[in-house]
């Protein structure tokens, strides 16, 4: 028997069968992380099973979109083996009136930044509660620092007005460990962020961070899922 669905988590699903829906055969797909695009990679499997979706191949950007990649039946191929991705599917924690996003709530913003940069198309899901007038006014930026630059690089932060906190396991002793194995510190900026360009250049300016959840100017298409009469719909942010 289906298991019913919470109106947040249909929600998700409409979105990330929307995005699925808009991904044709042939194409090299970026496969993003996280629960919202954890949908649509399901319902990616699902139009393959169905033989309406052919000949596709993903492009993960995690172990979490490896496991659900297998877990679905899509065929994985890696940067190394293609030279463009048509299309990247991929969440976001905060999405800006101009497109800009915060990623990495799941701690994988370094290798979706690289994928979904290289993406043709970028279209990012999100329920509506991630729409941001500013980014950083409801989610800390994660930065992604390799374990021995953690002091130093966030001294940095401080200098730069940021408030910074090592992001700690759950269900695990000790710091979250990201897919590279390294450590990422969440980043407070008390008035929101006023310049995201020039902070995402300035925070990866910092010897030892390896990459930061701003992504400015990569997205070309918001999926938004929102209640609508009781009912879930999708609105586009083009
Ligand atoms: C992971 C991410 C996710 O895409 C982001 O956190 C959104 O996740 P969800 O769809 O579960 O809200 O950036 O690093």
């Amino acid at each position: 028997m289906a298991t019913e669905l919470d109106p947040v988590n249909l929600m998700k699903q409409q979105v990330g069968q929307a995005a699925a829906a808009r991904v044709q055969s042939g194409s090299i797909v970026g496969l993003g992380t996280g629960s919202t695009t954890a949908f649509a990679i399901q319902a990616l499997g699902d139009r393959l099973k169905s033989g309406e979706l052919k000949d596709i191949k993903g492009v993960t950007t995690s172990f979490q979109a490896i496991v659900l990649a297998k877990e679905y039946g899509i065929p994985l191929t890696t940067l190394d083996q293609v030279d463009h991705i048509d299309v990247a599917i991929d969440g976001a924690d905060e999405v800006d009136p101009q497109k800009n996003l915060i990623k990495g709530g799941g701690a994988a913003h370094t290798q979706e930044k690289i994928v979904d940069s290289f993406a043709d198309q970028f279209i990012v899901v999100v329920d509506g509660g991630k729409l941001v007038d500013k980014l950083g006014t409801t989610f800390l930026l994660p930065v992604e620092v390799i374990p021995m630059a953690m002091s130093p690089a966030m001294q940095a932060i401080e200098k730069l007005g940021g408030k910074p906190q090592l992001r700690m396991g759950v269900k695990k002793a000790g710091p979250v460990i990201t897919d590279q194995g390294n450590f990422v510190i969440d980043v407070k900026f008390a008035q929101g962020i006023d310049d995201p360009a020039e902070l995402e250049k300035t925070l990866n300016n910092i010897p030892g961070v390896l990459e930061n959840g701003l992504f400015v100017g990569v997205a070309s298409l918001i999926l938004v899922g929102e209640i609508v009469d009781g009912k879930p719909i999708v609105r586009e942010i083009s």
